[in-house]
Order: C-alpha cells, then sequence, then structure tokens
C-alpha cells in the first residue's frame, strides 16, 4: 500500500542527486599545476631581484656602500603571480624599456608611453574568440571610459604582472566570483585609488549596497558586473558599466525563472548545458538561486507525488470505510 509513495521520494531523491550536489563551493580547481618554465627566467631575475620582494638592496658608488631599501608596495611584482598570469611567456622588457636594467632608473622613463591591449590584440584571428574590438567598444561607453584622462585604461582592471582569465576557463564558480570582484575593489574599497581619479569620490560599497539583504553572501554569489554592466550577447564578459542609476536593484531580475544571470554569471555553463537539454542544471548545481530554481521534471514529480498522496488518503478512507 505505501510502497507507491515511498518509491516516488526515492525516485525524487535520485533526480535531485543526478542534478549534483547543491553547494558549489569545495570544488577541486582544474588549473594546471606544472610549473611554467619561462625562457626569460634568467633575464627577469634582473628585475625580480628588486622587484620581487618587499625589500632591495643596490651599491651606492659615491658612498662605496650597499644600501637596502623598502620597495613600495605597488612596486613589487610576485613572482608567482607573473607567472602563472596570460602574459607569462613574456620577458619584463617587452612591454618595458630595456634601460630599466639600470639602477637608478633613468627619469624619462617615468614618461614611456605603454602599449595598450588593442596594440597587440587588435584584429589579430588568434584572440577572434575575446572579441577585443567589441570589449574595446563597450569599455568606451563605460563610466571609467571619461577617468582615462587621470590615468584609467584596460590595464586599472587587468593587472599587467598578475592578470588571468577565469570566467572562461575556471571550473570554481565561487572562485570566480572573488577574483572578479576583488578587481573592482581593489580601486572600490580603497579612498586614496578612488581619489587619484575622483577629487569627490567614495570608497563605501558597504553602505551603497545596504539596500541589500546578506550582501556578504550576495558579493560571494554574483559578481558586481552582474548589476552594472548591460548585458551582452556577443561576448562573454559585458564590459559597460552603466551609470549608477542603471544599475540592477530588482530582486527578480535574478531571482525568476529567467533570471538576468543565465545571460551572465552562468553564460558559459549554461550553453554546455542547454545542450544537454537540462537547463536549470547549472543552477541547482552552483547555488540555490531562490525562485530561479524551478525545473520541469521536478515540478511534474511534485504534482505526481501530490496527487500519490491524495490517492493513498483516499484509498485509506475507502478502506475505513469498508472496515466500519
Ligand atoms: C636595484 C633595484 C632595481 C632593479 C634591478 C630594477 N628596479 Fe625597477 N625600480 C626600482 C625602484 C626602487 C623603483 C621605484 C623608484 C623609482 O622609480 O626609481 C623602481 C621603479 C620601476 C618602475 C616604475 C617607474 C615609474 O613609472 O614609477 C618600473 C616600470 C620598473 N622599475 C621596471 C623595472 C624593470 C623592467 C626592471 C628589470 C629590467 C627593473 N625595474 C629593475 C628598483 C629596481
Ligand atoms: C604585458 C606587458 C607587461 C609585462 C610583461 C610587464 N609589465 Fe610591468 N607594467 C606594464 C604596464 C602596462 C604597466 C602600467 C600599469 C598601469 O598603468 O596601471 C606596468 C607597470 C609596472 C611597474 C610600476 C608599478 C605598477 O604596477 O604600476 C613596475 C615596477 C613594473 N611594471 C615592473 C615589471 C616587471 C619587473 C616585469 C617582469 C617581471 C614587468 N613589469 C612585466 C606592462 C607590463
Ligand atoms: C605587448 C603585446 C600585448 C599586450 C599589450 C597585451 N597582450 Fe595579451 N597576449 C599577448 C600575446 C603574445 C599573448 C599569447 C601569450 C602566450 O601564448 O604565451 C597574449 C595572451 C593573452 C590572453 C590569453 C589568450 C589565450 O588564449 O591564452 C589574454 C586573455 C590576453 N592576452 C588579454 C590581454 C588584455 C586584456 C590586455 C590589455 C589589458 C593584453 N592582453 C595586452 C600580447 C599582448
Ligand atoms: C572595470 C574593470 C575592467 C576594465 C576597465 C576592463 N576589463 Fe576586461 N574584464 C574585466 C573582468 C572583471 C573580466 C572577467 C575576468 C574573468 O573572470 O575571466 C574581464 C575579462 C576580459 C577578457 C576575457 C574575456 C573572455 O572572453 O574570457 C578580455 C579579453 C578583456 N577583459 C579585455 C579588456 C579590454 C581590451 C579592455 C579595455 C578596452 C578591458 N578588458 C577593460 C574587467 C575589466
Ligand atoms: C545586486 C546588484 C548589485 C551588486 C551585486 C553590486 N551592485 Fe553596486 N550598485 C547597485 C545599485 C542598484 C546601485 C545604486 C544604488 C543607489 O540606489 O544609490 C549601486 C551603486 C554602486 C556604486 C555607486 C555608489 C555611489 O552612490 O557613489 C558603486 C561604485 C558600486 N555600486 C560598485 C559595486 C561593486 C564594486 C560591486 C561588487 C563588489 C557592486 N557594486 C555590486 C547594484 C549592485
Ligand atoms: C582603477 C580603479 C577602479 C577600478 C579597478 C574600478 N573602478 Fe569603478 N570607478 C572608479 C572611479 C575613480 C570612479 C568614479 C568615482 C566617483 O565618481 O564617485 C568609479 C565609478 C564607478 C561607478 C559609479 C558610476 C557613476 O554613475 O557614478 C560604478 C557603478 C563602478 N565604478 C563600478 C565598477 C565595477 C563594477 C568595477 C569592476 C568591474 C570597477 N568599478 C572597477 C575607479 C575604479
Ligand atoms: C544579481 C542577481 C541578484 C539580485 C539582483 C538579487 N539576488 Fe538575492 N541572490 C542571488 C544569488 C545568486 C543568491 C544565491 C546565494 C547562495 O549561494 O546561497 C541569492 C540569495 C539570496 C538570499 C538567500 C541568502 C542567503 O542566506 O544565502 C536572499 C534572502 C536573497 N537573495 C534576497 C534578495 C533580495 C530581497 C533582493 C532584492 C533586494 C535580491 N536578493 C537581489 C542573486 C541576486
Amino acid at each position: 500500500m505505501m510502497k507507491l509513495p515511498v518509491g516516488l521520494f526515492c525516485l525524487f531523491l535520485a533526480v535531485h542527486a543526478t542534478a549534483g550536489p547543491v553547494s558549489g563551493s569545495g570544488q577541486v580547481q582544474s588549473t594546471d599545476t606544472a610549473r611554467f618554465v619561462s625562457p626569460f627566467h634568467e633575464k627577469n631575475e634582473i628585475c625580480f631581484k628588486c622587484h620581487g620582494q618587499d625589500r632591495y638592496e643596490y651599491s651606492n658608488e659615491n658612498l662605496g656602500t650597499v644600501v637596502k631599501d623598502i620597495m613600495c608596495t605597488d612596486r613589487i611584482i610576485g613572482r608567482d603571480g607573473f607567472y602563472g598570469s596570460n602574459h607569462r611567456s613574456f620577458a619584463c622588457t617587452d612591454c618595458h624599456s630595456a634601460d630599466y636594467a639600470v639602477f637608478p632608473h633613468p627619469g624619462e622613463l617615468r614618461m614611456e608611453l605603454k602599449y595598450n591591449c588593442l596594440d597587440c590584440h587588435g584584429g589579430d584571428e588568434a584572440f577572434a574568440t575575446y572579441s577585443f574590438e567589441e570589449i574595446d567598444a563597450e569599455y568606451r561607453e563605460s563610466v571609467h571610459y571619461r577617468l582615462e584622462e587621470y590615468g584609467f585604461t584596460c590595464w586599472s582592471c587587468h593587472d599587467p604582472h598578475s592578470y588571468m582569465i577565469k570566467t572562461r576557463n575556471s571550473s570554481n564558480l565561487r572562485e570566480t566570483i572573488l577574483y572578479d570582484n576583488n578587481i573592482c575593489m581593489k580601486c572600490h574599497s580603497d579612498l586614496s585609488r578612488i581619489r587619484l581619479m575622483a577629487e569627490e569620490g567614495e570608497a563605501d560599497i558597504v553602505n551603497k549596497h545596504d539596500w541589500l539583504p546578506n550582501q556578504a553572501s550576495h558579493f560571494r554569489s554574483v559578481r558586481c558586473i552582474e548589476c552594472h554592466t548591460r548585458i551582452s550577447d556577443s561576448i562573454l564578459v559585458a564590459h559597460q558599466i552603466m551609470k549608477k542609476e542603471e544599475a540592477v536593484k530588482l530582486c527578480n531580475e535574478c531571482h525568476s525563472q529567467n533570471s538576468l544571470l543565465m545571460a551572465s554569471l552562468y553564460k558559459f555553463k549554461s550553453k554546455e548545458q542547454r545542450r544537454d537539454g537540462f537547463l536549470n542544471g547549472i543552477i541547482l548545481n552552483e547555488s540555490y538561486v531562490i525562485g530561479a530554481n524551478r525545473n520541469k521534471y521536478l515540478n511534474i514529480l511534485s504534482i505526481v507525488i501530490f496527487i500519490a498522496v491524495f490517492a493513498v488518503i483516499g484509498v485509506h478512507i475507502v478502506f475505513r470505510i469498508i472496515r466500519k
């Protein structure tokens, strides 16, 4: 008699199990752990000798002494970060003048022009999948573009010495979110960096988002760009950061069945999932987005269970009546 609902319940669990564990964290990251050996290792060590840690030394020929000093934090370049970055196969002097080998560095080097991304990647077929030109066009429409006269460039977000693509390659969603948000937080949680470019600017992210419940949890589960960029169909990571008035504030933009996250954060993966025909799989896999998790199989199943429960009650009542 009770076999049917129990069987159904087991089936329910089985469907849930194939949908994957609900926790998105704790996954093992699939990065290449083999250590990269740069053809310019020796050459770069000339620079790393001073720029690789918080202290450096040089000999003062006038005094005939060795001087030890502190390297300012912004001038420290970690070897691990550099050799793990997208541009790890470069020599420092591919981007910087070879005259930097001299110390003290000649003063005019400070005025040296830097390459920008498009100088190298623009119109290059090998990098077509990244759509550099479209990203550039979006960036030109973004709120930061007007700050170029104060030194803002693509490099402001893409640290030349550690930038590494994540969204495209990483299987660890939480880690990707953390990485991407730290890009924004580097400035938006540091008043002195903001004031370099905007005299009246503020760096009070927590208070500016006090309308968002469970803020810490949200910032761990979505990226800043989810709410602040215009959704783009053609590029993977939207780059057009809109004015603050246009940012997403409505809860059901995400907490609904056609969640905007399907076109942004979950875009790359959801494409693969769609091919498998299990549209909502990704949402069930990675995190529980209230309202967005409706899955048609589970929906049908819950209706079946609902009917089954009534059937059991009905049969029960019938037997009672018969027994009386
Ligand atoms: C003997 C130590 C030493 C060595 C070797 C050294 N640097 Fe520096 N570098 C410094 C110090 C100290 C500063 C900050 C003060 C300054 O700008 O002179 C600096 C500043 C810089 C800056 C920033 C300049 C600016 O615009 O403010 C760059 C870029 C740089 N170094 C690149 C290099 C490169 C590339 C190499 C290797 C070819 C290198 N450095 C080797 C000590 C060194
Ligand atoms: C892909 C090009 C590229 C490579 C390779 C590169 N740099 Fe840079 N570097 C830049 C750019 C661009 C800037 C200016 C960043 C900015 O304006 O925000 C910079 C800035 C710096 C600065 C000034 C501090 C800062 O971060 O703004 C130092 C010091 C420096 N580089 C040292 C090095 C050393 C040492 C290496 C090799 C280990 C190296 N760079 C390799 C592009 C590069
Ligand atoms: C001096 C030329 C140069 C500049 C400037 C430059 N890149 Fe690159 N970039 C390259 C080259 C060359 C490679 C391939 C490196 C390799 O395969 O080892 C590369 C690799 C990459 C990759 C990895 C591509 C892949 O398929 O592995 C990304 C992403 C990237 N660059 C983004 C940028 C961004 C963003 C900027 C500007 C912030 C930038 N690059 C600036 C020359 C450059
Ligand atoms: C306001 C910050 C910001 C600025 C400015 C910015 N980017 Fe990005 N960019 C990001 C973030 C965040 C990502 C996502 C990184 C990840 O997870 O892979 C990204 C990703 C990328 C990627 C990889 C996309 C992919 O398909 O994998 C490329 C290429 C890129 N940016 C190029 C550029 C270029 C070119 C510029 C300047 C015209 C630029 N970015 C300016 C924040 C920025
Ligand atoms: C859930 C959507 C959402 C997320 C996630 C989000 N923001 Fe916002 N943000 C907004 C909205 C909406 C506003 C406008 C708030 C208001 O009404 O003043 C805003 C305002 C801002 C402002 C302007 C503050 C001011 O008034 O000067 C900045 C800067 C900002 N956000 C940066 C960030 C950064 C950095 C992150 C990631 C750590 C982030 N935001 C994450 C929705 C979001
Ligand atoms: C190099 C520093 C820097 C980085 C990195 C940076 N920003 Fe900004 N951002 C600024 C400055 C400076 C302003 C102007 C501040 C002001 O006017 O109050 C600004 C303004 C904004 C605004 C407000 C626009 C308005 O309408 O006033 C938003 C939203 C914003 N940034 C989002 C982001 C997001 C999202 C990221 C990461 C993808 C990011 N920023 C990365 C420096 C930065
Ligand atoms: C940019 C998309 C987005 C927007 C906008 C958004 N949320 Fe969320 N929210 C999420 C995601 C993703 C999670 C999943 C958190 C997790 O992993 O547990 C979440 C989780 C939550 C949770 C559970 C928090 C917890 O304890 O983990 C609540 C409650 C919530 N959201 C309420 C809201 C409300 C109310 C609003 C509107 C003011 C809102 N959200 C706007 C994406 C969003």
